[in-house]
């Protein structure tokens, strides 16, 4: 068996750059460990960047999501009490993020990628193992239905987020991983209610951070900030429902709409980055490379440029003869990796409670105000948010 690009993991990384491949007429082979169902039901991302929104109209793939999609053009930060509103499109000339869940996000891709001549999809591919990149001979190795495989590939893209195999078949002396886990995680609820209000709320609060986020004008997405040795059995939706409303200003908690959860999970909060993100010829993309704590939205926007950067340069490989992009994606994907790195550790450090001492709440509540009473402020935290622009000069 032989591809041009063979692609371990078919999340929103892999998926999409197949697609974009596939569009440049680039073959792929993409190895899933699970089935389709699996991948569609991680409930995961809910906040789409104008970034990973062009690249879904790019793949064409984003009609479904430019109709169903909600833009947002404003976030609320809370802080006990107090509720202040950040302009996210008047702070930023205009722009927006979107929201739009990964389930559907990934949902729209499989149906494109499925019905695709250029892409194969091989789903509950066991024990994948790429082997011979540092040597210029790329293979994946892989078992399916009790049989053992070998696809000769030209290149090999790692989409197979954290626990995947890519970056774990790297020879530890060629790797350098930057690694902080927080000491705490978040327990999400998705419920089929309305939102407590029509934008995101993010609240800083005595008992700890809270997030009321959205699916739709129908479904809520809520999480709270809990100790690492919380168990999800111990949080029965009353106690979920009664937490977060304590940990709002009581203009949102009076009119929360509580219902049955659909799906309640609980995350612990990283920071990673691997570097450099090529080995000869295998790439990292999207998660395989780099997590953030959620706190910024930014996981899955990041993969974008990841996946922006990665096909881009791929096709001028294949349809001009140059490697010279293929050169340059690992440093050009880690400067807007690191940056937004930055943003989501500074947002977690400024929202949640670390356990510390008295000083550590006066502090943030002072950045609270210094933030809300300067345009300055207001203006980091927005062009952060809507997330920072791919480079123009990659081409
Ligand atoms: P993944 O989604 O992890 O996909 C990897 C795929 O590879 C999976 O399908 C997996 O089954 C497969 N795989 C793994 N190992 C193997 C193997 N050995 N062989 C074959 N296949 C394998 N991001 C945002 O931008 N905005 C948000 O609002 C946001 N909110 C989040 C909220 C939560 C609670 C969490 C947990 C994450 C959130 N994220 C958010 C992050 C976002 O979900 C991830 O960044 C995104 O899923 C990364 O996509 P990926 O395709 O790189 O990796
Ligand atoms: C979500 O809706 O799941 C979500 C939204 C914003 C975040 C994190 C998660 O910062």
């Amino acid at each position: 068996m032989h591809t041009q690009v063979g692609i371990i993991g078919g999340g929103p990384s892999g998926l999409c750059l197949a697609r974009l491949l596939s569009l440049a007429g680039i073959e792929s082979v993409i190895l899933e460990r699970h089935d389709r169902a699996h991948v569609e039901a991680r409930i995961r991302a809910g906040i789409l960047e104008q970034g990973m929104i062009e690249l879904m109209r790019r793949a064409r793939v984003g009609d479904r999501m430019d109709r169903e999609g909600l833009l947002h053009d404003g976030i609320v930060l809370t802080f006990d009490g107090r509720v202040e509103r950040v302009d996210l499109a008047g702070l930023t000339g205009g722009k927006q993020v979107m929201v739009y869940g990964q389930t559907e996000l990934t949902r729209d891709l499989y149906d494109a990628v499925l019905s695709d001549a250029n892409i194969t999809v091989v789903f509950e591919a066991r024990d994948v193992q790429p082997e011979g990149f540092l040597e210029g001979r790329p293979a994946l190795e892989f078992g399916k239905d009790g049989q053992q495989h070998r696809l000769v590939c030209d290149w090999i893209a790692g989409c197979d987020g954290y626990h995947g195999a890519s970056r774990a078949a790297v020879p530890r002396d060629r790797i350098t991983e930057f690694e902080r886990v927080y000491p705490f995680g978040w327990l999400g609820l998705l419920a089929e209610t309305p939102p407590v209000h029509d934008e995101l709320i993010y609240s800083n609060h005595e008992r700890g951070f809270a997030l009321c986020s959205m699916r739709s004008h129908t479904r809520s997405r809520y999480y709270v900030q809990v100790g690492l040795d919380e168990k999800l059995e111990d949080w029965p939706d009353d106690r979920f429902w009664d937490e977060i409303r304590r940990r709002l200003p009581e203009r949102f908690a009076a009119k929360m709409v509580t219902g049955p959860a659909i799906e309640k999970s609980i995350a612990p909060l990283r920071s990673f980055v691997a570097e450099p993100l090529r080995f000869g010829k295998l790439f990292l993309v999207g998660d395989a490379g780099h997590i953030v704590p959620p706190t910024g939205a930014k996981g899955l926007n990041l993969a974008a440029s990841d996946m922006y950067y990665l096909s881009t340069a791929l096709i001028a490989f294949y349809q001009q003869g140059r490697s010279d992009l293929l050169d340059r994606y690992s440093e050009t994907a880690l400067r807007r990796i690191w940056a937004a790195v930055r943003f989501s550790w500074w947002f977690t450090s400024i929202s949640h409670r670390f356990g510390g001492d008295a000083i550590e709440r006066r502090i943030q509540l002072a950045e609270f105000d210094y933030l809300m009473g300067s345009t300055a402020g207001r203006t980091t935290i927005a062009e952060n948010y809507v997330g920072l622009a791919f480079d123009a000069s990659f081409r």
